[in-house]
């Protein structure tokens, strides 16, 4: 992949994250991120270059809203893989370098790995081809392979249980050749896929959170600023941009880039102009006029960090603007349609709005409104 100046790269929770999977013994890292938090762009310039720099196989796939189905998507990036030049060198030099207790294993000699896997029992050609592909992937114990599968959130709904259940096989009968980081957006879901005592994933791997940026990120953008334009923002007053919009390195480059294109253009007006567009494009506007007024007051109070919907004071602020007594009820039969309709969810035990864009186009709302209010 070509390198872009403005991408930041995370190096030291790279190096760990690598680290915790080839040498510290686990097989799966799930990292957890809110949209737009650099999750899709950590795997696939920070984490693939570096894996594949030092000869491990990558496999990328994103289960974002696919048209497809998960079988599917994951057996075409594993055949993308594998058609990679090179390859059969790998997995020749792989073989080689396999102990052979785990060459034997696969006709059922009494080695580490229990191909008898329950999960094989009925399932689909599809699913038992794409575990073949995965078993074609070069990989040693001193170099895995590595599939990187980005919102798997997406898995947990009830329809993809046989597809989980079996990848979750492929897995686990391969350890630990096979290493994988899932990345995350929906806590919901996440949860679904390895809390609750049913789910396939239960247990598999560890749990990260995608560490927020700081002042590195803000002074390694304004370098990309300076370079490309020429001129540069103030690092103080841009690393309070940062923090007023949550930390989110998308909100700040579409910032930093709408200034290029209008020079003059300070931070904060470069942000509102985008939330503008963005908000056209994503079609909050819509989502906002269609909502009823409490869905509102939900909201807004979630986007504006207040997190005790339920308490005496909450309630009557509520009932006070809606002119009519708000019950704790009510409240969480708002809040579960919200959430089914991916706009809230709950992140360690606490509500949040789902997309922190969305959140910033609340405030943005509400102070609007309020000021123009008589
Ligand atoms: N390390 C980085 N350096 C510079 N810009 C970044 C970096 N990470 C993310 N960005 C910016 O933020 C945008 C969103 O990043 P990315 O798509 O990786 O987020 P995500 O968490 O995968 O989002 P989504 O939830 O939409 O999938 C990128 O298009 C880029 O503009
Ligand atoms: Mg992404």
């Amino acid at each position: 992949m070509a390198t872009d100046p403005w991408h930041y790269p995370r190096t030291e929770f790279r190096d760990r994250v690598l680290r915790t999977l080839l040498r510290g013994g686990a097989d799966a890292i799930t990292i957890y991120g809110p949209r737009r938090t650099g999750k899709t762009q950590f795997l696939l310039r920070d984490v693939a270059p570096e894996a594949a720099k030092s000869g491990i196989s990558v496999v990328y796939a994103s289960f974002w809203q696919a048209s497809e189905p998960p079988v599917t998507i994951l057996a075409h990036a594993l055949r993308t893989t594998l058609a990679e030049p090179g390859l059969w060198t790998r997995t020749r030099d792989a073989w080689r370098q396999m102990k052979p207790k785990l060459r034997v294993a696969p006709m059922g000699i009494g080695g580490e790995i229990d191909l008898s896997g329950g999960a094989e029992v009925g399932a689909s050609s599809a699913q038992l081809d794409l575990d073949d592909l995965i078993g074609n992937l070069p990989a040693t114990q001193e170099k895995p392979a590595l599939l990187l599968l980005d919102e798997i959130q997406e898995l947990a709904s009830e329809g993809h249980r046989g597809f989980v259940a079996g990848l979750r096989t492929s897995l686990d009968k391969r350890r630990p050749l096979i290493k994988a980081i899932f990345t995350g957006s929906n806590m919901d879901g996440l949860r679904a896929m390895f809390a609750e005592r049913e789910a396939p994933f239960l247990a598999y791997g560890i749990q990260e959170t995608l560490p927020p940026l700081g002042i590195e990120f803000v002074e390694h953008m304004l370098g990309a600023q300076e370079a490309a334009t020429g001129s540069r923002a103030d690092t103080a007053e841009a690393m309070s941009f940062l923090e007023e919009v949550d930390r989110s390195p998308y909100a700040f480059r579409r910032a930093l880039e709408t200034m290029s294109l209008r020079p003059g253009t300070g931070l904060r007006e470069a942000h509102r102009l985008l939330l503008d567009e963005y908000s056209e494009r994503q079609g909050y506007n819509r989502v906002w006029a269609e909502l009823t007024v409490l869905h509102r007051l939900i909201l807004v109070r979630l986007a504006e960090g207040s997190d005790g919907l339920t308490g005496r004071a909450a309630l009557e602020d509520m009932a006070a603007e809606l002119r009519e007594p708000v019950s704790k009820g009510r409240i969480s039969s708002a809040l579960a349609t919200l959430s089914r309709r991916n706009l809230v969810h709950k992140v360690f035990g606490k509500w949040s709005i789902q997309d922190p864009e969305f959140a910033r186009y609340l405030r943005h709302v509400e102070r609007t409104e309020e000021g123009s209010a008589p």
